[in-house]
């Protein structure tokens, strides 16, 4: 059998490192595409992981490292646009990217294309420009012939170093009173482990081309519960106010001025779309309880959690 090489983009991140260290041992060669080979520590240590510099957007310096890729695996995307380039638009690392990645396949015989979008993404009719540019995206992948693709359609994704529970807790720390906007926006947090399995058991599926993957844990929260399991995990005693939909804006308006943007008018978008899989699709497995706490947690969490669950039922 011939040498078997992934190759990644946005294999730097969150998910991408995840991602990147259970292929390794399921494939000969993984390659990771980076702007900045110095973000790619952990698995650079592995044998056969290789961090590759390269600007992605330049569509003959991705041809060359994507050509007879067994697959490449896309996970490039932004929830807040930079200001520097039209590279780091919505459009630029979403539809624009994703264009010159399909081509780059197509040229180059490349056996497998996985797509990491986001649930309910959708180019005319999302809530938000993260939402609808993805969806675009989506459009190009569904349109392109000439390469076996699958789509993926994650909630918010949780698991050690994710954006979403670490930044709570950092702000909960913070705060003794937590203002929080659209606490009744909906999501299903899936697991990184459960997303990478997916993904790479995709790789060999003949059921999986062509396919849309939602992928949602096992249930659904709104985020005012999310944010007080957070402050719970964290052993926080924290007075939660959820903000009338005009504080919302206002807060996000003056919030996306902060360095780090960590919370946007396009975010506040997004949330008006429940973040949560169709009825009867099925569902990941491992639930917060079995994570979250081990990276947010104290010792003593879980009494504290099991108290706080017999107070609420009594
Ligand atoms: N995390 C979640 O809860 C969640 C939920 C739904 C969907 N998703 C999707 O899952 C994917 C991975 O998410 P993540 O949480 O792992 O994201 P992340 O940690 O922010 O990593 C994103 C990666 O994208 C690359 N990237 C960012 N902007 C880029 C640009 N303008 N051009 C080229 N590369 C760029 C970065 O690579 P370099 O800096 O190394 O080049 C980085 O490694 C994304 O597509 C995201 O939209 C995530």
């Amino acid at each position: 059998m011939s040498n078997r090489r992934v190759v990644l983009l946005g294999g730097s991140g969150f998910v991408g490192t995840q991602l990147t260290c259970r292929l390794a041992e399921q494939f000969d060669e993984v390659v990771v595409l980076t702007r900045r080979a110095q973000r790619v520590r952990t698995v650079r240590t592995m044998h056969n992981v290789e961090a590759r510099e390269v600007n992605v957007h330049d569509a003959e310096a991705l041809a060359a490292a994507l050509t007879d890729a067994t697959a490449v695996i896309n996970l490039v995307g932004i929830l807040n646009e930079g200001s520097h380039s039209s590279e780091s638009s919505f459009t630029g690392a979403h539809s624009g990217l994703t264009e010159k990645v399909l081509a780059a396949c197509v040229a180059g015989g490349v056996g497998r294309y996985l797509h990491m979008s986001a649930l309910h993404a959708d180019a005319e009719n999302g809530s938000s420009e993260y939402l609808r540019t993805k969806g675009s995206a989506e459009d190009l992948v569904r349109n392109t012939n000439g390469v076996q693709w699958t789509i993926f359609q994650p909630s918010i994704i949780f698991g050690e170093h994710d954006a979403f529970f670490n930044r709570f807790a950092g702000l909960l720390r913070a705060l003794p009173v937590f203002p929080l906007a659209v606490p009744d926006a909906r999501m299903a947090p899936v697991f990184v482990g459960d997303v990478c399995r997916v993904m790479i058991d995709s790789i060999d599926d003949p059921d999986a081309v062509g396919a849309a993957i939602q992928l949602c844990g096992p249930h659904d929260y709104t985020l005012r519960e999310l944010v007080q399991y957070t402050a719970d995990a964290a052993g926080l005693s924290r007075k939660i106010i959820g903000l009338p939909d005009w504080a919302a804006r206002l807060q996000a308006r003056v919030m996306e001025f902060v360095p780090g943007k960590p919370f946007t008018r396009d975010n506040y978008l997004s949330l008006q779309t429940a973040s949560v899989c169709a009825d009867g699709c099925p569902r990941q497995p491992t639930s917060l309880d079995a994570v979250v706490p081990r990276y947010i947690g104290t010792e003593d969490w879980s009494g504290r959690l099991q108290k706080r669950r017999a107070a609420a039922r009594r």
